[in-house]
């Protein structure tokens, strides 16, 4: 079964459905719509990011896409052979997913990259139904607390049985599996809390893990 993407004029959220208005008249060339997930229709990983960033994803209309945290995101598929073409930071790049998809717990830019608990309730639902239909699913992972803890929410599950840490994996139905790490942003890279060697571990793992 397949699942449904929030329609481009969603109205679940009041605050950011004005905020998307205010952007569609300002920067008009932008995307500014609910921005649908990408890759694979069957993945084996799907990767749950947050919202989509304001220059980034909102712009380009592909998650992840002209981001900081893309480069990264990008540069981790790619070296563990989760993609084929070259990133590079537009929609038209050609790039296509192998064996994952990338989706957002919030689907609309939020204002200061920042939804409010209402908003990622709004959204949840589109979430639990993307996992439920997307069957070809072993790992999911989850970039950030807040993509965790909606993605828990979401297959209605308890937190306190799901707690999130950097490279925390954790047993889910059947033979799929919950992972979560810091989230790849320009903040966490630049203190240094998330490194590139962290990241890849993660994906080194689930890479591991698919192919067992
Ligand atoms: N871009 C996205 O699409 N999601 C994030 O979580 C960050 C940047």
């Amino acid at each position: 079964m397949a699942f449904q993407e929030p329609h481009r004029d969603c109205d679940r959220c009041p605050r950011l459905r004005a905020f998307l208005l205010e952007k569609r008249e300002e920067l008009p060339s932008y995307y500014n719509a609910p921005v649908p997930s990408f890759g694979d229709p069957e993945p084996r990983l799907l990767i749950v990011g947050l919202a989509p960033g304001m220059h980034g994803a909102n712009q380009t209309g592909r998650p992840f896409t002209g981001d900081w945290a893309g480069d990264l995101l990008y540069a981790a598929l790619a070296e563990y052979g989760f993609s084929e073409g070259t990133y590079s930071g537009t929609a038209d790049d050609g790039l296509t997913l192998k064996g994952a998809m990338i989706t957002n717990a919030v689907r609309c830019v939020p204002p200061q990259n920042k939804p409010v608990g209402a908003e990622c309730a709004a959204c949840r639902p589109f979430l639990t139904e993307q996992i439920e239909s997307l069957t070809s699913v072993k790992a999911i992972l989850c970039l950030g607390k807040i993509s965790h803890d909606n993605t828990v929410r979401a297959m209605g599950l308890k937190l306190s049985a799901y707690p999130f840490g950097h490279h925390k994996i954790h047993k889910l139905q059947g033979d799929r599996r919950l992972y979560s790490s810091y989230h790849c942003s320009r903040y966490n890279t630049n203190t240094k809390r998330l490194t590139e060697e962290m990241f890849y571990k993660v994906f080194a793992d689930i890479r591991g893990y698919i192919d067992g």
